[in-house]
């Protein structure tokens, strides 16, 4: 039955790229330095109001939706799983729950009459404390209730559809991480933040070959379907080694580092719904306990900035003023109509409208500048032609998104603006990314993994061993009787 069960846990591939589909939420401004919480009113209790702050912490927004109605697809290669009603609607929400089934829910994956599946992050949510679940209850019962479902409903095909499979699942995988010895009480609470709280392992955690967390590669990245969270192990090669703590909570809070990262897609989630409410003192112990994990090292390896190959922002011949790139790029969009494949010109013409002459975008106009940025320095070019494919979707409606190239652009040209970008503002020496590169990386997303495109008939294949093992037990036992 080892098959059947590898199938029934490949339920949770995936899961996390939804974040980058989720519905925008109107928020404030990212880059205020200490984000207020909108949930926490001086006119509600404190139990409720850190029920609020818990909320924000352990992200539920994210695919709850900012108003908790649900109904965010999270995509599976099994087929959408989508997030419910949780206000305290009592026909189409949670308003029948007592605080023991959410403990339940949160803690074991059980809602009162089915099973959850893995996509509600119940495996890092294990091991919330008694108290944060108990102020979450409270919050939540003062959430303007919604009586509305979910505009659509998980189908799974067979044989997932069958929820109380995932019991077996659950067994295999919880508790998802284990607690560190020889932390500080600053490093145990970012320790609680990461692991249980804001389930960063979810995303950043690869996974084993039952598809929960693969413990001895905690944190040293995983691919989510078109996007890549990477290491964010203390390893100064391909991990977060060379930020300092100041860095990892600048990071979380504005969503951006100088020069240095920026949280696209599903991070850009993180920040926007989660990370930028948390108090500095959570931050800092988040940023604490990420240099006291062990490093990891991995194939992804990220070259450190290298200022001395970057453009300075205002250039001699290339202006950060944006009257005078408008001239340089309508020239490069007329050699580009007029047939050129030059590099540097696919670039002006298709990017640098938004992105600038020179890579420092807009920042007035939130057009990320990209000078710098570790998707650009990445020895492996996978996660940056996936943003260039497959575009990069805002976190807030108040920000631009950026559209996906993979229909307007042949391979060829992808690659040439690749290589422009890696080597022009990602400091590297040479980038030599083929179109065979380009296709190969466009065709991981598409490609079902075998077991999933086999899983109806291999389930099956498993129902009949198993029959025949029942079988063949219930033989064994009738001789055996028989002797007697
Ligand atoms: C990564 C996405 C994600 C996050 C984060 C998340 N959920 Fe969920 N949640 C889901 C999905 C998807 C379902 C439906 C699962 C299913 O159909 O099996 C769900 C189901 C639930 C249910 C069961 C509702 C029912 O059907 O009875 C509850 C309760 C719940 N979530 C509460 C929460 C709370 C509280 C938080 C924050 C602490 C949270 N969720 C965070 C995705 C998420
Ligand atoms: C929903 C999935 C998701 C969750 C949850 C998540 N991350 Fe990320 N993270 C990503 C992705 C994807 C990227 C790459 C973003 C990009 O390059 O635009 C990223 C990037 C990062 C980076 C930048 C690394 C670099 O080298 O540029 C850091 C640091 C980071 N995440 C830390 C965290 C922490 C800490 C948490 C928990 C508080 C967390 N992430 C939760 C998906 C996630
Ligand atoms: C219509 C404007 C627009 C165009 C055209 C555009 N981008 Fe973007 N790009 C953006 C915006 C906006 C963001 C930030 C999205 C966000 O805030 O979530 C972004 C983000 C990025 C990032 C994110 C870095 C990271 O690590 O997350 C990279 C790299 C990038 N763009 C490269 C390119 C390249 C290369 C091209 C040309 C093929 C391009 N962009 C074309 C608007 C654009």
């Amino acid at each position: 039955m080892k098959p059947l069960s590898v199938m029934l846990s490949m339920l949770v591939i995936g899961i996390t790229s939804s974040a980058a589909m989720a519905e925008g939420a109107n928020l404030p401004n990212a880059n205020l330095p200490d984000a207020s919480l909108p949930n926490v009113s001086p006119a509600n209790s404190e139990l409720v109001n850190r029920g609020a702050y818990i909320a924000r912490a352990a992200d539920c927004m994210a695919c709850h939706g900012e108003n908790y109605t649900g109904g965010t697809a999270i995509e599976t290669p099994m087929g959408k799983i989508y997030s419910t009603n949780i206000t305290p609607s009592k026909r189409y929400g949670i308003g029948n729950y007592t605080e023991a089934d959410l403990k339940n829910a949160l803690q074991k994956g059980r809602a009162p009459d089915h099973m959850l599946y893995p996509a509600m992050p119940y495996p890092s949510y294990s091991g919330m404390k008694e108290e944060d679940i108990s102020a979450l209850f409270a919050y939540l019962q003062t959430v303007p209730a919604v009586d509305e479902a979910p505009k659509q409903e998980t189908k799974l095909p067979f044989p997932f559809n069958f929820r109380s499979l995932m019991i077996g699942w659950n067994l295999l995988n919880i508790p998802s991480t284990e607690k560190r010895d020889g932390l500080n009480e600053t490093q145990k609470r970012g320790e609680y933040l990461v692991n249980n709280l804001e389930h960063c392992g979810t995303c950043h955690t690869p996974r084993n070959s039952t598809m929960g967390f693969d413990k001895k590669m905690y944190l040293s990245g995983a691919s989510l379907g078109n996007w890549h969270a990477p290491n964010i192990t203390p390893d100064e090669s391909s991990g977060i080694g060379s930020w300092s703590e100041q860095d990892i909570i600048t990071y979380l809070r504005t969503g951006e580092l100088d020069q240095r990262a920026y949280a696209g897609g599903p991070m850009g989630e993180a920040v926007a719904h989660s990370t930028r409410y948390l108090k500095n003192e959570d931050l800092s112990a988040i940023a604490s306990y990420l240099k006291a994990i062990p490093a990891i090292q991995t194939e992804d390896k990220v070259n450190s900035v290298n200022v001395a190959r970057l453009p300075t922002p205002v250039n001699e011949s290339i202006t950060h003023d944006l009257l005078a790139q408008k001239d340089y790029l309508a020239q490069a969009k007329s050699e580009v109509s007029n047939g050129s494949n030059s590099p540097e010109a696919l670039y002006l013409a298709v990017c640098g409208s938004c992105h600038g002459v020179d890579g420092y975008g807009q920042p007035d106009a939130r057009y990320a500048p990209i000078v710098g940025l570790s998707s650009l320095r990445r020895e492996k070019p996978d996660a940056l032609v996936n943003m260039i494919l497959h575009g990069v979707e805002s976190a807030t409606n108040t920000s631009p998104i950026m559209p996906g190239f993979s229909e307007e652009l042949s391979s060829e040209q992808i690659a040439g603006i690749t290589n422009y970008v890696r080597t022009s503002f990602g400091g590297h020496a040479n980038s030599e990314v083929s179109a065979a590169d380009i296709e190969r990386i466009a065709s991981i997303g598409v490609e079902k993994p075998f077991l999933i495109k086999y899983a109806g008939l291999l389930a099956i294949v498993g129902i009949i061993v198993a029959i025949l093992i029942i079988i063949f037990i219930v033989r064994a036992i009738l001789r055996s009787r028989r002797r007697r």
